[in-house]
This record gives C-alpha cells, structure tokens and sequence, in this order.
C-alpha cells in the first residue's frame, strides 16, 4: 500500500489539536491575515509566517513588534526637547526573512510588506518561540518516529538542528547544522534533565504518529520539528509525513540507522539495497 504523505500544515495540526493533551504541544497558530497579524503580535511580539505547504524552511518569515524608546533629542538652543524629555516610546514593526531584515512604523506596512512575499498564497501565523541556542545561534529538534514490521510506532531517530549564522529558521537545506541532541542538551540541563527531556521527545513522537494516524490511516513515517524555548517547554513546531533518513547514518552509532533502515525496507519507502543513496525528497 502507498505510504500517505500530507503536505498541509494546517490540516496536520487540526488533526493534533483534535487530541486535548497533544494540543498542548501546539504553538497557537493561525491563517495569516491581517487582523490575526494584529491580534498574534499584540499577545506574542514574536510571530512566524509561513507557507501552509512549505518545506526546507523556504518562504519563512519573522514578524515582531517592538517598543522603542526614542533617545531624547536636543534643540538648537541647548534645551532638551519637552516631548523628548518625556522619554518618548514607538511601536516598530520589523520583518526578516532569509538574512534580511526590514523596519516599518504600522502594522498596515508591516503587512503589505509580508503579502509581497506570499503572492496570493495560504500561509499560516504561528506565536514565535524563543529557541534555545547553541554558541548564540537557535536550534530545534527533528524526531524520527516509524512504524514498526509489527504494527506499532517507534521513535528511531532524533537530532538537533543549529541555525546558520543570521537564519530564523534551522533548515539543513537553509544552511543549518545538524548536531547529537545530548551535545545540545548538556550545555542547558544537567545529565538527568536532559534524559528526561529524551523520554518526553520519544513519547511525544510515538504519541504524535498514534494521533496523526487516526485521521491519515496510510502514514508510515514521521518528522516532528520541535522547539524547546528559554524554559525547556516543548513546542511542535510541523510534522513532516516525508522526513529524511539518510541524515542519521552521519551518527556514529549505526546500529540507529541500521533501525530505521530496516523498519523504512518492511513498510515500503526504501528497497534491501538501497539507502546509502536516496533519491527522495527529503524534507528536513
Ligand atoms: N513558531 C516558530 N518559532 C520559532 N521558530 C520557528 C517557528 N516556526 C518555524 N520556525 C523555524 O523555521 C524552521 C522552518 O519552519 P517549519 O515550520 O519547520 O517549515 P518547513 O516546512 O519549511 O521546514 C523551523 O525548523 C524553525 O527553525
Ligand atoms: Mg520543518
């Protein structure tokens, strides 16, 4: 039988926010239209906008409002100026996407500016969360979870992803660095923190594939995005239905690959032979 991919994000999330605890997971996320730009910024200061079929982090944008206090500035005669004294504050509006960077003074420009770029297309608002870093730079987590060749679900797979210099988003193919998740891990939480906080990733892969599965019975395979913010609180950021797989052979343990290897042969996306090189798509 055909392994089912699902290419929208919103209908994935619709079908985890379906389950009342995994919905937990779920940043609040949106249609992206002005008023819910508006609405997201006023609660979040810091939103994502991205393309509901999106992958490798293409066409990913960041929204934030700031409050900025406008240094007092001087009259000609020396005496400051009253307005200014009175420690004046703007709210800005600033866009970034790739390596770029755009400052507007409404949120009517801000969105102007954003609709250039989605050319007509559905794109989702979702609350931005503030990733934790590795050397200053954000990562977030890419979890592997696979049917079994006995009918259950497994997590296989799990690895961190560092930012490029500049990037909002972790992509490999955006120039992101793919790291041990336990190398990440130590440099934010002691060793038993950090195994816990393994156990949760694992059960939340396991828990995210029963969920999704229940509304797209033909997946096999899944790729969970997720954040862990300034608090260690885990956010689900996307699900891919065609995560990649040759990215874990590069971990010295290979008895993981040779897992998942074995579990992607039984349910049909790769043959014996094949996986040194693949030729899929591979959204990462
Ligand atoms: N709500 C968010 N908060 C913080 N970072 C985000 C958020 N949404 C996306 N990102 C960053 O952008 C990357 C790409 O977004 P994602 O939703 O995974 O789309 P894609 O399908 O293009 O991979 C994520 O891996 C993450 O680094
Ligand atoms: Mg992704």
């Amino acid at each position: 039988m055909k392994i089912q991919r699902v290419s929208s994000k919103w209908a994935k999330t619709n079908a985890i926010l379906l389950n009342p605890t995994l919905s937990n997971y779920i940043p609040d996320t949106r249609k992206y239209n002005f008023s819910t730009l508006v609405e997201m910024l006023a609660v979040h200061a810091t939103v994502y906008v991205k393309p509901d079929r999106g992958t490798y982090g293409s066409g990913v944008m960041r929204a934030e409002q700031r409050l900025v206090s406008l240094a007092p500035s001087i009259q000609a005669d020396g005496s400051e100026d009253r307005k200014a004294v009175r420690k004046e504050e703007k709210t800005m509006y600033i866009l970034r996407y790739n390596k770029t960077a755009q400052i507007f003074a409404s949120p009517q420009e801000l969105h102007e500016a954003i609709l250039g770029r989605t050319q007509g297309k559905f794109y989702l608002i979702q609350k931005g969360i503030d990733l934790l870093r590795h050397h200053d730079r954000p990562f977030d987590l890419r979890v592997l979870a696979q049917k079994t060749p006995i009918g259950t679900w497994e997590t296989t797979g799990m690895l961190g992803r560092v930012a490029a210099p500049h990037k909002i988003v972790t992509n490999y193919h955006n120039g992101g660095r793919i790291f041990q998740v336990n190398t990440l891990f130590k440099e934010h939480m002691t060793p038993s923190e950090s195994s816990t906080a393994i156990q949760q990733l694992k059960q939340l892969g396991v828990q995210i594939a029963g969920q999704l599965e229940l509304s797209y019975p033909g997946i096999k395979e899944i790729g969970l995005d997720v954040a862990l913010d300034q608090h260690h609180n885990m956010w689900l950021l996307e699900v891919n239905t065609l995560p990649s797989i040759i990215v874990f052979k590069m971990f010295p343990d290979k008895s993981i690959y040779r897992r998942i290897h074995r579990y992607a042969v039984a349910y049909g996306r790769l043959k014996k032979s094949e996986g040194t090189v693949s030729s899929r798509r591979k959204a990462l």
